[in-house]
């Protein structure tokens, strides 16, 4: 038989051949603004599912839209290969609201070039990674080369708000959706030199805490010292959430979690990532963070608290001297596994209720939530997307875990059994979900030429893990 090298070289040509067409396919979709978190955005949402639906349709694909409670599923299918494995590629059409707009240099939906990046709102998290893995397909079918395997596309409208609507759809559709394993391209790597499996995701606990006092805003200077500043009184109420390192002081919040094995830290420390490069990226003064751990560690395998928002008061031009009647806080917390987050949102619940003072009411209300991801980073299928990663991007595969979180990845594993391979295209300074959103047209090439790769190694190692 002839190596893969060579059967997958039609493909490839043709990818190369297509390049700058495949760029402006990107720029089209990356125009609409599907802004899922904006009702305003709602029918660009629903432009979009339709975009994509279409491109599949024109790869020769069996597509749907489906209408859900909330934005359309698009579904779409390779032509049948009977007897040989099927693996489902996910990822999301929508994307973060691209406020605020004076720091962008090019407006977020108007995609331009400079230099090897594409700028725009969603370029890189996510139309341009799975828009990748639709081009790989394109390529394998028209160049003749084909697909070893079955592949169904799961595109979904609402990841950046919580996969609301997928979470009904998935159990519903479990049997049009089996699969030998998920594929998602929604994450990251440390450098174009340094692709990357990425066998974790933390998860996440959202709530909203509000904290009134007085009946309507009070003038300071009649009331001051009398009665509580609900400012204040919420500034103190999280102050005793998290010391200064970021060690989070719920009692039992660290019951759960799964240590790191030597193992994973030494894989994690081979990664390229160090302190003053988090320093540039972030632009912040300096670093912080649980003393014992390297910031790879930190972002990826411990647990935080966050506050996203905080508001209270008088917030227009000049000054109002008032003791303002509430304030409220948006938080969330990362999770590692195994923790889950329903039982540490009780926990929350249960310490700030502990420390909340009488001079204020608390009112707590729960948002999303998303399960840790954890899969074992050997066995045959994760060395065949090694395998994949070193073809696309011409480097080893290296192993890494991830901060973020993706909440449908751990129902893929609970309603399909299937286990995901994480295989990111975006870079660190890609700014998801920042002003000037990029997206690496170096990543995108590479990341098509992996998934072209990717498919023949993975459809074997289905059949020796079947066999
Ligand atoms: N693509 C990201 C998640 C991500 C980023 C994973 C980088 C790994 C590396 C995804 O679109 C995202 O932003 N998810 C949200 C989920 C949340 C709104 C429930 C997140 O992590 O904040
Ligand atoms: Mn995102």
């Amino acid at each position: 038989m002839a190596s893969y090298e060579t059967r997958v070289q039609p493909a490839l040509d043709w990818l190369g051949v297509h390049h700058s067409q495949l760029v402006e396919r990107l720029r089209e979709y990356v125009r609409i603004p599907s802004v899922s978190a904006q009702p305003a955005h709602a029918p660009d949402v629903g432009r979009c599912a339709e975009w994509i639906a279409g491109r599949f349709r024109a790869a020769g694909l069996a597509t749907e839209v489906h209408p859900t409670r909330g934005n359309p599923v698009v579904v779409a299918r390779t032509p049948r290969v009977e007897g040989a494995p099927t693996f489902m590629v996910y990822g999301h059409y929508d994307v973060q609201p691209p406020e605020p707009f004076e720091l962008w240099t090019t407006p977020p939906f108007d995609p331009q070039v400079r230099g090897d990046d594409l700028f725009g709102r969603g370029s890189s998290d996510n139309k341009g990674q799975h828009l990748a893995h639709l081009h790989a397909v394109e390529a394998c079918l028209a160049s003749g080369v084909g697909l070893p395997c079955n592949l169904v596309f799961l595109v979904e409208g609402e990841e950046e708000i919580g996969s609301g609507a997928l979470h009904d759809f998935l159990p519903l559709h479990r049997r049009e959706l089996a699969c030998d394993a998920v594929v998602v391209s929604d994450n990251g790597i440390p450098d174009l030199r340094h692709p990357a499996l990425t066998y974790a995701l933390r998860g996440i606990a959202a709530m909203e805490v509000r904290v009134d006092g007085p009946s309507k805003d009070l003038h300071s200077g009649l009331f001051g010292g009398t009665v509580e500043n609900p400012a204040m009184a919420l500034c103190r109420l999280l102050a005793r959430m998290r010391d200064e390192h970021g060690r989070i002081l719920v009692p039992g919040f660290y019951d759960d979690v799964m240590p790191l094995s030597e193992y994973e830290r030494a894989q994690l420390a081979r990664l390229p990532a160090t302190p003053s490069e988090y320093l540039a990226l972030t632009g912040s003064p300096a670093l912080f963070g649980e003393p014992g751990f390297t910031p790879e560690e930190q972002r990826t395998a411990r647990p935080t608290f966050e506050i996203n928002g905080l508001t209270s008061g008088y917030q227009g031009e000049g000054s109002k001297t008032i003791i303002p009647s509430w304030a409220s806080a948006k938080l969330t917390l990362r999770l590692v596994a195994n923790q889950d987050p329903g039982r540490v949102i009780a926990a929350v619940k249960a310490h700030l209720e502990r420390c909340c003072p009488p001079t204020v009411r608390l009112s707590i209300q729960h948002g999303h939530g998303a399960v840790p991801y954890l899969t074992s980073p050997d066995g045959p299928m994760a060395r065949a997307a090694m395998e994949a990663l070193h073809e696309g991007f011409g480097h080893p595969g290296m192993l890494m875990r991830e901060g973020g979180s993706i909440p449908i990845v751990s129902a893929f594993k609970e309603h399909l059994g299937a286990d995901t391979l994480l295989l990111g295209m975006a870079l660190p300074d890609d700014n998801a979900h920042s002003p000037n959103e990029k997206f690496n047209l170096r990543a995108y090439a590479a990341g098509m030429r992996m998934a072209v790769h990717l498919w023949p190694r993975l459809a074997a190692a289905a059949r020796t893990s079947a066999a």
